[in-house]
């Protein structure tokens, strides 16, 4: 039986957990940090995701079989390449290899070189003369500052003016750090997550996902870190997945390895498909947040296999999915993605059917309590996705909290164009 240790604390962290647990090898979980609702399935261990050196010797003490890595911010520290030279079995990518991610330079520079898809784009450090590109182009145009700003980094200005204050935070005023700038093309089209298990050039898909960035339903408000995430896709088709496999993310892993920095781990492409094809916006070097709470539910297979794999370079079986329509629901604190109080009790949470996972709360005298912007999420899988959004809308309503939010029409483009019989 086997002992596996989850870095991180979130409802992504909590969804690998619950995978894990489905597993009939895995016997025990450990989470860092863990959280509230993690706690039901791991023990949870009270050191932070960069704590590289205490990780080890937490995997060291307790003879941990594995390690999964949740968060960027861990791989960004190089806490693979840490495991790895103590000779300890870890799923995520290296340093270097993560660069597909922390850097947007790195990124769009490898996508450039092995003609991959993409918006075209130029990198500036300097703010007279990015103000003098934007000038020359057309609007609205995007601007990405390049290091992880933990999604807060792109701006699409409208107006020259708008671009011109953004470029100032950015590169004279050093809002998020001292760093450049990428100004690329504005696309248009639906965005869709496509997420894979790379192991060196070896490409595993996972099912598609799609997230709802805005706060409130219509896709109205403020963006946000995700306010629900449903899969599979209505706008996507089969071929489109099969191209997006083969000229994305299969040449995205080839490019890595001749760069010297072999990949493996989850890819994440956050693709565009736009009226000139699917195009990339970004990778990430980890599973997608929500995506992954509505997306490994639907999996069959057993996840322990297939980190095991990924992380030792070997061969896999083709990986089973459920094909049901599921639906995941964030019921977020009110005021997110603004200012939002915390300490609110959370209750009859034992009565939704459905899975919980816990986005951002503590037990306190016995309860649970919101503790964050984004609190739960909610996921829900039946045949059809009006069924699922259906069932899942009323099993958040059983949720008794005074100071949560949730938009209840996540799903909506697989609802209305009644998806493929689902
Ligand atoms: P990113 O952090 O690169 O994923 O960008 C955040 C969001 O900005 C994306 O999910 C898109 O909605 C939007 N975006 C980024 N790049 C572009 C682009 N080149 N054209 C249109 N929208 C974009
Ligand atoms: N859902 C977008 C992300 O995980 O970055």
């Amino acid at each position: 039986m086997k002992k596996v240790l989850v870095i991180g604390g979130g409802g992504r962290e909590h969804a690998i957990v619950h995978a894990l647990s489905r597993s009939p090898q895995v016997n025990k979980i450990y989470a860092a940090p863990g959280n509230a609702g993690i706690a039901q399935l791991a023990e949870c261990v009270a050191l932070k995701e960069i704590q590289i050196d205490e990780l080890m010797a937490f995997a060291r003490e307790n003879a941990i079989d594995l390690t999964v890595v949740g968060p960027e911010a861990a791989l960004a520290v190089g806490v693979v390449d840490a495991f790895r030279a103590a000779g300890l079995k870890i799923f995520g990518p290296t340093k270097a290899a993560t660069q597909i991610e922390s850097s947007k330079e790195f990124a769009k520079d490898l996508m450039k070189k092995y003609s991959i898809p993409t918006a075209a784009y130029e990198v500036f450090d300097n703010y007279e003369a990015a103000l003098e590109y934007v000038k020359k182009g057309t609007f609205p145009t995007v601007l990405k500052y390049d290091g992880l700003a933990a999604g807060k980094g792109v701006v699409i200005p409208e107006t020259l003016e708008e671009a011109d204050e953004a470029l100032r935070d950015m590169l004279l005023n050093d809002k998020f750090g001292h760093g450049r700038v990428v100004i690329e093309e504005f696309m248009t089209g639906p965005e869709f997550s496509f997420m894979c298990f790379v192991s060196d050039e070896k490409v595993y898909p996972m099912e598609v996902a799609q997230d709802h960035k805005r706060a409130f339903d219509g896709d109205k408000g403020p963006n946000t870190g995700g306010m629900g995430a449903y899969s599979p896709l209505p706008f996507i088709t089969t071929e489109d997945i099969d191209w997006a496999y083969d000229h994305i993310m299969c040449a995205t892993a080839n490019a890595l390895i001749a760069e010297g920095c072999s990949f493996r781990g989850v890819l994440y492409g956050g693709l565009m498909k736009t009226p000139n094809g699917i195009k990339v916006i970004e990778f990430n070097a980890r599973f997608g947040d929500p995506e992954t709470e509505v997306v490994l539910p639907r999996l069959e297979s057993d996840i322990y296999d297939i980190f095991c794999a990924v992380a030792d370079g070997e061969e896999m079986d083709e990986i089973k999915w459920n094909d049901k329509a599921s639906i995941g629901i964030v019921l977020a604190s009110k005021g997110y993605p603004e200012a939002y109080d915390k300490g609110f009790v959370i209750e009859e949470l034992d009565q939704v059917e459905g899975i919980v996972y816990h986005m951002g709360t503590a037990l306190k005298d016995g309860k649970y309590v919101t503790n964050g912007g984004r609190v739960l999420f909610v996921t829900v899988m039946a045949d059809t996705f009006a069924e699922a959004q259906a069932k899942a809308n009323a099993e958040v309503a059983k949720i008794q909290c005074d100071n949560l939010f949730h938009r209840s029409d996540i799903g909506w483009q697989a609802v209305k164009y009644n998806f493929c019989d689902k």
